[in-house]
């Protein structure tokens, strides 16, 4: 009898924690987590604001702001070579988006996401209903967040035979997630003396790579980090923020690292929300579940 008590009292217990931990967890223990102690790719540790990373606490949301600077830096900076083609426009006016308000629940109504989407030119090929011509047309909020080149050969020509990657899922892609992106942009140290840089690269302390090719010094002291094609598009970025928050390049780097990682993983907050509401229920299920089985085996010797 003591057994069976004791059974159904730890699978009671699995029940709550087989369904409540691994959606916190998912959450908790996602590489992004280790902000601050992760080994960044040029291997040291990666770089943090202050206060930390707000989004990525256990139940930790993102501030609607902050995303809204994020994404102005994105498309005043780094949109002339980024795209974010997993991204539609209608995205961003969704639950915990950057323009989500209650007030559109349906975000192809929300007059700032159409506004944003109007700005943007559609890389997709149309066609000009009157003339029949091929056109660029503005993107409507269902498109998606296209990249400025036509392909990829021709992104390349421009930026000196290297690949803009698409920025939609970045912050999941490399390790550090928000972390890294903010490392590398705040990143490009001046070259120490010894460090010979390619032309048409950049050296950047977080970068993967390798930098004993081109370092002359003692190679046990060679410069963290690595060379990329990619200058440092903040050095002269100067992003007015609507909410009167200063422009410098930390800041300018947290906000589009924070809104990337929440482009990366638009739904996360929603998730912990629902992680969060369950185990309350699964508690009060466990409980009745117990009492049940009191009442059923109440006259019955176990
Ligand atoms: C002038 C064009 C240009 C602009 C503007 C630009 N980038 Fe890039 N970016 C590139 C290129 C080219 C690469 C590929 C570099 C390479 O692999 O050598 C790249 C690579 C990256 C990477 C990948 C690094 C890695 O680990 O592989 C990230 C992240 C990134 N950019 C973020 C940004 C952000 C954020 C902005 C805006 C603040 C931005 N970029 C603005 C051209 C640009």
């Amino acid at each position: 009898m003591r057994f069976a008590k004791l059974a159904l009292a730890g699978l009671a217990a699995l029940a709550v924690s087989a369904v409540a931990v691994p959606v916190l967890a998912q959450e908790h223990g996602a590489p992004a987590g280790e902000t601050g102690h992760a080994a960044g790719a040029g291997g040291h540790e990666l770089m943090a604001p202050a206060h930390g990373w707000h989004h990525e606490e256990f139940f930790g949301t993102f501030d609607q702001n902050q995303l809204q600077r994020g994404f102005k830096v994105f498309t005043e900076v780094c949109s002339s070579c980024h795209g974010m083609k997993l991204l539609s426009f209608r995205n961003l006016g969704e639950q915990g988006g950057p323009f989500y308000e209650a007030r559109y629940p349906n975000p192809n109504d929300n007059p700032a996401v159409k506004e944003i989407a109007a700005k943007y030119v559609n890389q997709i090929p149309s066609i000009d209903p009157d003339s029949g011509d091929p056109v660029k047309m503005p993107a409507k909020t269902s498109d998606r967040i296209l990249g400025p080149y036509a392909s990829d050969i021709a992104a390349r020509v421009v930026n000196g035979g290297a690949l803009p990657p698409d920025l939609s899922v970045i912050a999941k892609a490399r390790h550090g997630g928000a972390a890294y992106v903010y490392s590398l942009l705040n990143g490009y140290h001046t070259p120490p003396a010894g460090l010979t840089v390619a032309a048409g690269q950049h050296y950047n302390a977080y970068f993967g790579g390798d930098t004993a090719a081109s370092w002359s010094g003692d190679p046990r002291h060679k410069p963290p980090g690595g060379f990329l094609a990619m200058a440092s598009p903040l050095a002269t970025a100067n992003v007015t923020f609507d909410d009167g928050t200063p422009t410098n390049l930390p800041q300018m780097a947290e906000d589009v690292a924070t809104f990337l990682a929440w482009a990366s993983d638009p739904k996360a907050v929603a998730r912990k929300q629902m992680g969060a509401a369950v185990i309350p229920f699964l508690i009060l299920l466990s409980i009745l579940v117990f009492l049940s089985y009191k009442a059923i085996w109440r006259n019955v010797e176990h």
